[in-house]
Parts: C-alpha cells; structure tokens; sequence
C-alpha cells in the first residue's frame, strides 16, 4: 500500500492530505480581515443602535466573539459576509470562562463596557501556545482613565467610580506598542469625559480601521497609524454600516504560497501599504512584484536567502514569521530569522526539520541554510501562523503530506484549501 494511503489511514484525526510538488495560477481571493472584525464586533458594545459589518470572514475566532456578545445579550445576525450587532439590550457584564478561554479577542469587550455602563468583569485570556499574552498595559491605562480594576481568581473586575460612572480623559504612555492595549484604550475613552492620548501606540492597519469604525460611529480619534492617538470624548455614538480592510495577513500567507511553489498568482484585494515590510522581503528574496488598483502579481525568481526580524507595524509582522519561514526553508543561502515580539512563537522549526529543513534554533532565532526541497511527512500545526506556514511546506515537499491541528488554521483563514484547490492545488480534508 503506498506511503500516503498507509499514513492517512494511521492519522484518524481531521487532517489536511496536501500534494506536494504543486504548482498555482490565477487568482486568489483575500477575505475581511480577522484581527480588525474582532475588535470592530467589540466596538458594537459602545452603542445602542445597529451597527453592520461587512466583509466579516467565516471563522471560528469570529463565531466565537459573536457568542461572548450574544451571552452579553447583544443581538446579533449574519447574512453571508455581513453582520449585523445590536447592543440597546446588554444584560450581563461577565462572559462566561468558557467562551472567553480560547479568545484573546474577547479581552477586547472590557474597553467599551467600561466606556458605556462603567463596569465589566472580563475573565483574563490566559496565555496560549505563542506566549504568555499579558494584559498589564490594558490595565495600566483602564486605571489611568480612572477605572478600579482588581485581578482576582483569573478574572479583571474593572468598575468606574462615582455617580456618572463616566472615565476620565486622560494621558497614558505604553510600555510597549501593543496591538491590543491600544485597541483597548481607543474604545474605553471614545466616551469618556475630556480629551485623552495615548503613546507609544500600535499602529497597526488594524487599530486605523478601528479609530475609522469610531470615527463613523461619531467619535473623535485623531492619529491613529502613528505613535501618538489623541481621542475627544463625545457624549453618544451611533450606529453605522462599515466594511473591514482586508486580511493582511492572509494576502500575504497567498504571496508566499506562490514564492514556495514557485508559481505566478494574482491576489486581491490587498492594500500594500499595509504590507509594506513583507513586500520589501519578497522582493530581496527574488520575486518580482506588480500592482495593479487592488491587487498584486508575484512573479517568484530564484529564491535567496534574507534575514527577517519581527517587529510591531511598520516593521515585519510577526504573523507572517513562520509563513516566510517556510519559504526560506528551500532558499539558496542562509537565512537568519529572530522572533522579537512573542516568546514561544518558534514551534514550526521543528516540524519544518521534519520536512528535511535544516535549521539550527538558538533562543528565538532561527538560522536556516536553504534545502533544494522539503519531503512530504505527517506534520502539525502548533498555532494559527505556523499551520498556514506547513500547508505552504507541504505544496512544494516531495510527496503528500498530512496535516493535523486544523482548529488553529480554522480560526484564521476563511476556506483556505478551497482557495488554494481553485488556483491548482490538491489539498483534501479529512475530517476524521
Ligand atoms: C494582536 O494580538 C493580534 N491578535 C495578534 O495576531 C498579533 O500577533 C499581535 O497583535 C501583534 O501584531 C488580534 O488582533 C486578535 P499585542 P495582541 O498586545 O493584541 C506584549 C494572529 O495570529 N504585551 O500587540 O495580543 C505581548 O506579550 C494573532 O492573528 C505586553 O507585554 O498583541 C506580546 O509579546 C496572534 N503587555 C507583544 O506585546 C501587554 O499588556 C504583542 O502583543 C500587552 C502585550
């Protein structure tokens, strides 16, 4: 019995069998992006009147922030890519541990609670396979804008003083350009009473749609995308209907598809601007690139060794690490790539050396010396990123690769295979 049938047969657990040797044409289309519809979902909680969302993907992290709101009591609907959330009816303040343990983008629910009813009890969203994931700097500025919160049994119960139950604009300074500290803080005091700002922010594409989202809603943030955001309290927002940018992150995870294969795709839409640094790697690793409106070319060369340090926007996004990783595993040369923002986000090393990638891990840097090509082996995706990163291994390795841990690739990318299946690869799911 041939290699494959035997190893599929072995693995009974849900499983992607992924041909190797592929090779891709056509388009590929990118869906809403992830890590801006959980936080524009949380944004919802900031009024009481409809707010639609489109261009929101199908993924389970999204299923899963729409059960945190619904448990809070905001009503909510979807019709095909389009969500529409309602929060004039909001009866708890506690999402249950449960829903709120696998999420890290339900922490995101403490900074309109408090911003709207002056209380919320968010369990803390533990850490998760990358790190440790704190929420010192969330904290830090909820008690600078004149929240109590206390830390207690795992979960931050966070109340705001005095009759109004309105914070207070205020200045806050993070200790490091958090992503979600930032979001956090933009929505805590888009209600408040006075002007606040808040430095050293995340600039992420991601934060931008958020304060755009506010701004529509009737806020007033101004500098969001750069290091300081200055926010003017108003006194109510309003609903809207927005559509979120698109998904950064899975635009480039196609880019990257097609350097490893070796193949010319077309992927849209993406705003290159906010893939700048990604863009620049691709380019000093040898793949043409052509834009055109909405969408970009990539016409792979010989592929060369880079060097890549994660870094928060505009600097390389550690999101993409193992995805690149992957790419330079069957680069000429070598390539050095440091993981500067998560702690524990190396775990894809070992499961590309199964592969015949040569990669020595000193910490959280990585040396590759490029194969000529990976083989086909029984593989796991240990987070989100590093699942995509061992689809793309597994297009170029000789021979058919299968794939465990989907539930991490499910939360992040919307049909993944099939979109990949319908620009030319052959990637069966198998559920059990
Ligand atoms: C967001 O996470 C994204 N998730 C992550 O994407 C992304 O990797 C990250 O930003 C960085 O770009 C969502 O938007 C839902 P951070 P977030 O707060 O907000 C440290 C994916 O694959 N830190 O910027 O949690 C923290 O430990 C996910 O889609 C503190 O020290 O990221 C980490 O090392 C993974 N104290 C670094 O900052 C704090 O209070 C970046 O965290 C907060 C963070």
């Amino acid at each position: 019995m041939p290699f494959a049938a035997r190893v599929s047969q072995e693995i009974k657990k849900p499983h992607l069998q992924i041909r190797g040797e592929s090779s891709l044409s056509g388009e590929i289309k990118v869906s809403g992006a992830k890590n801006s519809a959980l936080v524009l979902m949380a944004a919802a909680l900031l009024t009481d009147e409809s707010l639609i969302l489109n261009n929101v993907p199908e993924l389970t992290d999204i299923d899963g922030m729409s059960a945190i709101l619904q448990f809070m009591g905001v009503k909510l609907s979807r019709s095909q890519s389009s969500l529409q959330l309602n929060a004039n009816q909001i009866q708890h303040v506690e999402p249950p541990y449960d829903l709120v343990h696998g999420l890290r983008a339900s922490f995101f629910c403490i900074g309109p609670l408090l911003g709207r009813l002056g209380k919320a009890k968010i369990p803390l969203p533990g850490g998760c396979r990358i790190g440790a994931r704190p929420v010192a700097e969330h904290i830090k500025g909820l008690k600078a804008l004149g929240a109590v919160v206390s830390v207690e049994h795992g979960v931050v119960s966070a109340s705001v003083p005095g009759l109004s139950r309105k914070l207070k604009g205020a200045s806050v300074v993070l200790d490091c350009p958090s992503v979600g500290a930032t979001e956090t803080l933009i929505m805590a005091s888009v209600l408040a009473h006075g002007t606040s700002t808040i430095e050293n922010a995340a600039q992420e594409p991601e934060v931008q749609d958020l304060a755009n989202l506010l701004n529509e809603m009737g806020a007033k943030v101004v500098g969001a995308g750069g290091p300081t955001i200055t926010v003017e309290g108003v006194e109510k927002l309003y609903g809207c209907n927005y559509s979120v940018i698109p998904d950064r992150i899975e635009a480039a995870t196609f880019l990257l598809a097609a350097a490893i294969t070796r193949s010319i795709i077309t992927v849209k839409p993406i705003v290159p601007e906010h893939l700048n640094a990604v863009l620049q790697k691709l380019r000093d690793c040898g793949c043409e690139l052509r834009y055109e409106n909405n969408s970009i070319t990539i016409f792979p060369g010989d592929i060369k060794g880079v060097d890549i340090t994660t870094q928060p926007f505009p600097g390389f996004p550690t999101d993409l690490q193992a995805p690149f990783m992957a790419l330079l595993a069957t680069a000429q040369g070598t390539s050095v790539v440091t993981e500067k923002i998560y702690e524990n986000r190396m775990q894809h090393v070992a499961e590309l050396e199964r592969m015949g990638a040569c990669i020595r891990l000193q910490g959280n840097t990585a040396v590759i010396e490029g194969v000529p090509q990976l083989s086909a082996a029984p593989i796991f995706g240990t987070d989100l990123r590093a699942a995509a990163a061992m689809v793309l291994a597994g297009l170029a390795a000789k021979g058919t690769s299968q794939l465990e841990g989907l539930k991490h690739l499910d939360r992040g990318y919307e049909n993944f295979e099939k979109k990949l299946n319908l620009a030319g690869a052959n990637i069966l799911r198998h559920q059990n």
